[in-house]
């Protein structure tokens, strides 16, 4: 037997166990999922109100406020980027819905999506509601599509890969407009440019984030931010260098002697 063949199977390798665990995660297609008709689609917009009033129920009113301007910001994101605008409304409306849910409510649903998640999005209760919603979305809304259900399974972690609705949504929970984190400005301005680069430079402010915490990073985030740096990331060297040179010059003023 060669020895290559069962290299994930190597415990002194986990962190390939993870990857090959993440790889597979992204490559399951929900059941039960498939593109939506024109006229699905219609009807599911048509009943907009209906799920602004169960959304109202089902998260506090920061959460209600802050989905309303997903919502709107991925209407914007997918109209710039020839994404459907409603499928991105829809998606940016209730990407939350099980965000203030019951810990065991969003377990229930998590399962119930019959996907094989990862161990770190198992293992870290924050980024159950995403997968707990698609499963919402499926199972209680009967919104099927494909595309819509995996935006929302992804949404916190973002995935490499992505569809342009999977970015749409990603980037704009990331920018819309309440949001206020120190460099939101210079994401939101990339955001309404060009959506990889709107990744790349948010992506990058997450990782900076979690490190200086001394955090874990999830695979499927860093392989996201990988595939952007690929990309395009030898654009912006130049310019982090000249911002890191400067923010280094005005430490060492402020330090100088007087
Ligand atoms: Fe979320
Ligand atoms: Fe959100």
């Amino acid at each position: 037997m060669s020895d290559y063949t069962k290299l994930w199977e190597n415990p002194a390798n986990p962190e390939l166990e993870v990857a090959i665990q993440s790889a597979e995660a992204a490559n399951v297609c929900t059941a039960g999922t498939r593109e939506l008709t024109p006229e699905e689609l219609e009807e599911h917009l048509g009943k907009v109100e209906e799920y602004k009033a169960l959304l109202k129920k089902q998260v506090d009113e920061r959460r209600y406020i802050h989905s309303l301007n997903v919502a709107d910001c991925a209407k914007e994101l997918a109209e710039l980027n020839g994404v459907d605008t409603g499928k991105a409304y829809l998606c940016g409306l209730l990407h939350d819905i099980e965000k203030n849910r019951p810990w065991d409510e969003q377990e229930r649903y998590m399962e119930q999506l019959g996907d094989a998640l990862p161990d770190h999005v198992i293992q870290n209760k924050k980024l159950w509601h995403a997968p707990a919603g698609a499963a919402f979305m499926r199972d209680e809304l009967g919104i099927l599509d494909a595309d819509m259900i995996r935006a929302i399974k992804y949404h916190t972690t973002g995935r490499p890969n992505m569809s342009p609705l999977e970015k749409v949504l990603y980037v704009a929970d990331y920018v819309s407009i309440e949001r206020d984190y120190p460099g939101v400005e210079r994401v939101r301005e990339a955001a309404y440019r060009n959506l990889d680069e709107a990744i790349l430079i948010g992506g990058r402010f997450t990782l900076i984030s979690l490190l200086e915490r001394y955090r874990k990073v999830n695979y499927d985030t860093f392989a996201m931010y990988n595939e952007v740096a690929e990309l395009m990331g030898e654009q912006f060297e130049a310019a982090a260098a000249k911002e890191e040179a400067e923010a280094r010059a005005k430490v060492a003023k402020v330090d100088a002697p007087h």
